[in-house]
């Protein structure tokens, strides 16, 4: 392992003990469903993904939440603790990682009446018979047996853990999981010896302690929560430290607390900490994202260390960098949650901005060419600047050509809302500095004619794509696209209905925009549920602040039509309803479609061509970052078995189907 320098300020990169470990600093990768696992158990996957943050030095990972019993498995891809064969896997990750000098504990979990397993589930099992409303689980009270179960459950889970190398056990009790449920007095309407709030989670404790003495022994709480608050001082003789989060499962509000994406503030868990410093070392975890916030928060005493959680997500080299004083090279996370989108949709975990995370064993870092070449890339959107920084990182050069006056595309457009501006923002940073080198040319047509007057080797096509334009007569009313109201073109008209195809978050962005401008706004959703492609965390926080903006839901409603002012709304299920919405204008979030004539004038030229991101169907920022680092790999001569493996990449996390 390097040694870590002391060249970065004070705090973040001091040792700290933890019961009977040392971390090298105070950097924490805390616990994260990678679903890189299969039958319960970690793959080579799940190795390469830790390996990749241990080699990146940061001080502790806490590996994901991990079952202590069959019945507390929260999906088909939860880690199995209590199965014997989970000690070979805890040894193959704890051989990866610890030579780095990181130090490797494991979460201990039960989800009692929170699943989010498809059939078959195991019944849920909670402290009382109450339904929990995000997942729709409708719990049974677990006997007293079952309970006496559960307990030699931890403790069982927290010596396999030991024999499999692992040094400390997190006890989950944070998010409204098994343990939070006994102590929150709604939820426990239990009559036995279990009534009394925190004694299971004593119980529990106690029982992991005498099992596994010589582990590092913390438990998780949330920091919003009072309950919660009300028995960290019950806990600080008992534990080697306390770690706290915020959110909790069970509500559409709170889940979003879990991973909290912005307009979220950053350090935002900075504010909840004081009830939790009862003793033991604070870890604390919520949008820290900046080292030098990091440390400046440590200074201030909010905690003992802090979870980077999604910070090392995007960037596992952040320790490093910021040991060997490059802060400034951080990839930053750009808070747009599409790591969690993955594990909600049950996918490996992947990273929107970095394309390697959850690839570390298949998509391998630029490599410098000896011979470079010079690479066109058009469209400086995020697939344009992916490109461009693969290509840039491999020594070639490279010429972007960019209609608009600024690099950014889509992403520069949302940042016009709040529900935007902070990703924007970081991304913007983030390809500043990785584009830094290339010559580009804003405000520039290009024409098949203009790129072959450049001679290039190869050409990246990046153009991205334009709203849908319905075939509708609308005839009386104003209409205006809702990226024209990102732009700051906003209707004339005060009253507004914005016919929102249901599907992005571009309605919702308009309609903020418009409520803001103080236009009386009503959002026409034609979906079964709103922003439907939107990651359900970022939705939550929409929905509350357009409905405190004061902006009117219509459900289920698809515009037909306008005449005299009135705007004629079809039901989606069933068409013979008509509904009317009067409005002085109407603002178009129907969808979009590929800007893609370039290519094939290109091709005709004889020049190769790669497209990227939305010019091939307008997809995620995600596919855009991703198919932009790729098509420069092919394009600008990346290693051949990258090639052949990128069409196979994501069909599994399984390395025996890649090769077979
Ligand atoms: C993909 C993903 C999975 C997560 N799984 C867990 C988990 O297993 N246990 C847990 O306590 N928290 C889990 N979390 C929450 C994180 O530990 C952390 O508290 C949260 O991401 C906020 O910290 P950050 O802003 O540093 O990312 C998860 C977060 C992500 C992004
Ligand atoms: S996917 Fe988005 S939120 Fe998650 S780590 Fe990457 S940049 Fe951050």
């Amino acid at each position: 392992m390097t040694a870590v320098p002391r060249a970065f300020p004070g705090h973040l990169l001091s040792p700290l003990q933890i019961g009977p470990v040392e971390l090298a600093n105070r950097i924490v990768s805390t616990a994260h469903q990678t679903t890189l696992v299969h039958e319960h158990l970690p793959t080579e996957d799940f190795v390469a993904y830790h390996e990749a943050r241990a080699r990146g030095e940061v001080g502790l990972i806490v590996l994901e939440a991990t079952a202590v019993h069959e019945s507390g498995l929260l999906t088909g891809h939860t880690l199995a603790g209590y199965l014997p064969a989970i000690v070979s896997g805890y040894r193959t990750v704890a051989r990866a990682v610890k030579p780095h000098g990181t130090r490797l504990f494991v979460q201990l979990f039960h989800g009692g009446r929170e699943q989010i397993a498809s059939p078959p589930r195991a019944p849920a099992l909670a402290p009382s018979a109450v339904p929990s409303s995000r997942f729709k689980v409708e719990p049974r009270a677990a006997t007293e047996e079952e309970i006496d179960e559960l307990v030699a459950g931890y403790a069982r889970a927290a010596e396999l853990a030991g024999e499999g190398g692992i040094e400390g056990v997190e006890i989950s009790a944070a998010h409204n999981y098994l343990l939070a449920q006994f102590f929150t007095p709604e939820l426990n309407r239990r009559t036995d010896r279990w009534r009394a709030g925190p004694a299971l989670l004593l119980a529990v404790v106690d029982a992991v302690r005498r099992s596994a003495p010589e582990l590092a022994l913390g438990v998780r709480l949330s920091a919003d929560s009072a309950a919660a608050a009300s028995v960290a001082p019950l806990l600080a003789d008992r534990v080697d430290y306390l770690s706290v989060a915020l959110g909790e499962s069970s509500t559409y509000r709170g889940s979003s607390g879990i991973v909290p994406p912005p307009p979220v503030p950053e350090n935002v868990i900075g504010a909840h900490t004081e009830p939790f410093k009862v003793g033991p070392p604070l870890m604390a975890t919520s949008r820290i994202v900046d080292p030098s916030e990091a440390d400046r928060l440590l200074g201030s005493g909010v905690a003992d260390a802090l979870g980077m959680t999604r910070a090392l997500i995007a960037d596992p080299d952040l320790p490093r960098k910021v040991a060997e004083g490059r802060s400034p090279e951080v990839l930053r996370c750009i808070g747009c949650n599409a790591c969690i989108a993955h594990y909600h949709a049950g996918t490996p975990i992947a990273c929107a901005q970095n394309s390697r995370t959850g690839r570390e064993r298949t998509l391998g870092p630029p490599e410098l060419v000896t011979s470079p070449r010079r690479i066109v890339v058009v469209g400086a959107g995020p697939a344009g600047l992916a490109a461009t920084a693969e290509a840039l990182a491999s020594g070639h050069e490279v010429i972007v050509l960019e209609r608009a006056p600024q690099v950014g595309g889509q992403v520069k457009l949302a940042g016009a809302a709040p529900g935007h501006a902070e990703l924007a923002r970081t991304l913007h940073l983030n390809y500043e500095h990785l584009t830094h080198g290339a010559d580009l040319r804003l405000e520039t047509e290009a024409s098949a004619e203009l790129v072959a007057s450049l001679a290039p080797d190869a050409v990246v096509l990046a153009t991205g794509a334009r709203p849908y334009e319905p075939e509708l007569d609308l005839d009386g009313s104003e209409a205006v696209q809702a990226w024209d109201v990102l732009a700051g073109r906003l209707p004339e008209g005060r009253r507004v209905v914005v016919a929102d195809w249901g599907g992005d978050a571009t309605g919702f962005d308009a309609a903020e925009v418009l409520a803001a401008a103080d236009k009386s706004v009503t959002l026409a959703l034609a979906s079964v549920a709103a922003g439907e492609g939107v990651h359900q965390y970022a939705r939550n926080l929409y929905l509350a602040r357009l409905c405190e903006a004061g902006v009117r839901l219509v459900h289920h409603v698809e515009l037909a039509g306008a005449a005299l002012g009135r705007l004629r709304f079809r039901n989606l299920f069933s068409p013979e309803l008509e509904v009317e919405l009067e409005a002085d204008a109407v603002v178009l979030a129907l969808g979009r479609v590929p800007v893609d004539d370039l290519a094939p004038e290109l091709r005709a030229l004889g020049l190769p061509v790669e497209e990227a991101g939305d010019c091939r169907s307008p997809r995620s920022l995600e596919e855009a970052i991703y198919e932009g680092t790729l098509a420069s790999r092919r394009v600008a001569g990346g290693r051949p078995w990258t090639q052949k493996l990128s069409s196979l990449l994501r069909s599994s996390s399984n390395p025996a189907e890649l090769f077979g």
